[in-house]
């Protein structure tokens, strides 16, 4: 968990090449201290428009970022370009070399076992199947190892994925709305289970997500993608355990949804489940 963040560039979709082609100013060579993420003018365009128009943002190594936008306004496009799924246009990109990403649906590959899905692409052998087993029972899956992904739950299955994420031990973890498909208890548990992982692994996180409590309860730092631009980019001060009865967690609460358009004054008063599942909130709203 410990190299240097290496650069991504528009040309390239391996982001160990190390040299910026960008039109953005040239970045000085990243040091053991720097963050684990680095972005500087990150440009990304599809037909004539500028969907990222420009985003700065540094995640330091071992810190949980949540990043919130309406439905559309990039957060997957940025996501995607940093685990290299994508190219950026213009800007700086320097990123770990490793690099994990858990999306909204699990993704394994159904004809093999649970285990084999979490050591898929590692070395065969002993030690590598011992690995996948401690990370399926840091996700509470060890009598499942043997299963055929099919068989799952889709709480079971997303924690799956989650292990398989994790025994890679990346140093920069993108999760892209990895709740979401959850029932409201199971998404309360898999939080739970991400922040004591992403506490004990320590790498760097994005996660993208439409839930503002989700946010707040678990990042170091909140960010707001608006109009191609971060609005928003705020260390969390909430004192932890978070609880949403937390005058400092309601404030910022109030400030995200604001960003995201949502004013909770002229919201509906019935909707006192918007607390609890604050995404249906900000989706409706500012989709
Ligand atoms: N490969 C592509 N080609 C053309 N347009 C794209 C491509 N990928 C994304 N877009 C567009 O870029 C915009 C941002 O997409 P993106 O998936 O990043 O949004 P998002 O913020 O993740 O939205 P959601 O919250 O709904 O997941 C959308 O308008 C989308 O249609
Ligand atoms: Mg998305």
């Amino acid at each position: 968990m410990s190299s240097t963040p290496t650069t991504s560039t528009p040309t390239t979709s391996t982001p160990t090449a190390s040299t910026p082609t960008t039109s953005a100013p040239t970045t000085s060579a990243p040091t053991a201290s720097a963050p684990a993420v680095h972005l500087r003018g990150l440009r990304r365009v599809f037909g004539t428009r500028a969907v990222l128009d420009g985003i700065d943002l540094d995640i330091a190594r071992g810190e949980f970022l949540a990043l919130l936008g309406a439905s559309g306004t990039g957060k997957t496009t940025l996501l995607r370009i940093l685990g290299a799924l994508d190219r950026a246009d213009q800007g700086t990109v320097l990123v770990p070399p490793s690099r994990t990403v858990v999306f909204q649906e699990p993704r394994l590959i159904p004809s093999k076992r649970v285990l084999g899905n979490v050591t898929v692409g590692l070395p065969r052998g002993a030690a590598t199947r011992e690995t996948g087993r401690r990370a399926l029972a840091e996700v509470g899956l060890a009598d499942h190892a043997d299963a055929w992904p099919g068989t799952l739950s889709g709480g079971e299955a997303q924690r799956a994925a989650l292990a398989r994420a994790l025994v890679r031990e990346p140093e920069l973890l993108l999760l892209d709305e990895p709740f979401a498909a959850l029932d409201a208890l199971t998404r309360l548990r898999m939080q739970d289970l991400v922040g004591e992982l992403c506490r004990k692994h320590r790498p760097a996180v994005l996660l993208v997500t439409h839930d503002v409590d989700e946010a707040i309860r678990l990042a170091d730092r909140v960010a707001v993608l608006r109009d191609g631009v971060l609005v928003r980019d705020e260390t969390v001060t909430v004192e932890r355990p978070r609880e949403a009865a937390d005058p400092d967690f309601a404030a910022l609460r109030r400030r995200l949804l604001a960003d995201l358009g949502v004013h909770q004054d002229s919201a509906p008063r019935h909707s006192a489940a918007r607390h609890s599942a604050p995404q249906h909130a900000a989706s409706q709203h500012a989709n």
